[in-house]
């Protein structure tokens, strides 16, 4: 089964982070994919305290290794996330800068939402996670309030909801592709 790992990106109580992230792993195909959320807001990763470089990949803290071994051990990664002030919150900035290895190549979907759909986290997201060599299959806006509501409730129906059905297939077909690559000799 194909690891999913959902990440969310916002922290601070009362966030709607943790139900729309709910509802985005109830569109993944339980024959596809095996789910896990990473709540920001729980793993509470302090700011980037590694002395070395991420690129050299000598973790030293407990919680990198953890980190780390999460994302490493994720065949796809969903990142959640609303926007703040044109961007998206520190947090997953955060995240991505702990670690470099494990994100090279790996399928990345993004789901952003907000009053514009989280159109400039969404853009600033992607630019960061190509930055790091990710491959980013894609992303989706959930709009303020028509698809999404302020309290977090994601409308089925909406043309969003069905983009996203799509990119998790199309996340899948790229986890399959990965698959297929044959071992070098
Ligand atoms: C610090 C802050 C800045 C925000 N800036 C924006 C913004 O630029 N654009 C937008 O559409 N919504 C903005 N919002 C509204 C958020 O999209 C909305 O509160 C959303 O629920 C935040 O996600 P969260 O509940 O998971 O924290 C902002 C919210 C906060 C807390």
């Amino acid at each position: 089964m194909n690891q999913l790992r959902i990440i969310v990106s916002s922290t601070r109580p009362n966030r709607i982070g943790p139900t729309v992230t709910h509802w985005v792993g109830a569109q993944a195909d339980p024959s596809q994919w095996e789910v896990k959320v990473l709540d920001l807001g729980v793993i509470d990763l302090p700011f980037m305290d590694e002395e070395d470089m991420p690129r050299n990949g000598n973790y030293a803290k407990p919680h990198t290794q953890a980190w780390a071994s999460e994302i490493f051990e994720s065949d796809a990664i969903v990142v959640v996330t609303p926007q703040y002030n044109r961007s998206f919150p520190a947090p997953i900035k955060n995240a991505i800068d702990y670690l470099y290895a494990e994100w090279q190549d790996k399928p990345v979907a993004i789901v952003g939402y907000g009053w514009s759909g989280g159109v400039d986290a969404r853009a600033d997201l992607s630019k960061i996670f190509t930055h790091v060599s990710a491959d980013v299959v894609g992303d989706v806006g959930l709009t303020f309030p028509e698809q999404v509501t302020p309290e977090g409730a994601v409308d089925d129906d909406s043309a969003a909801a069905g983009e996203l059905r799509t990119l998790l297939d199309a996340l899948h077909a790229k986890v399959l592709d990965l698959d297929e690559v044959p071992a070098q000799s």
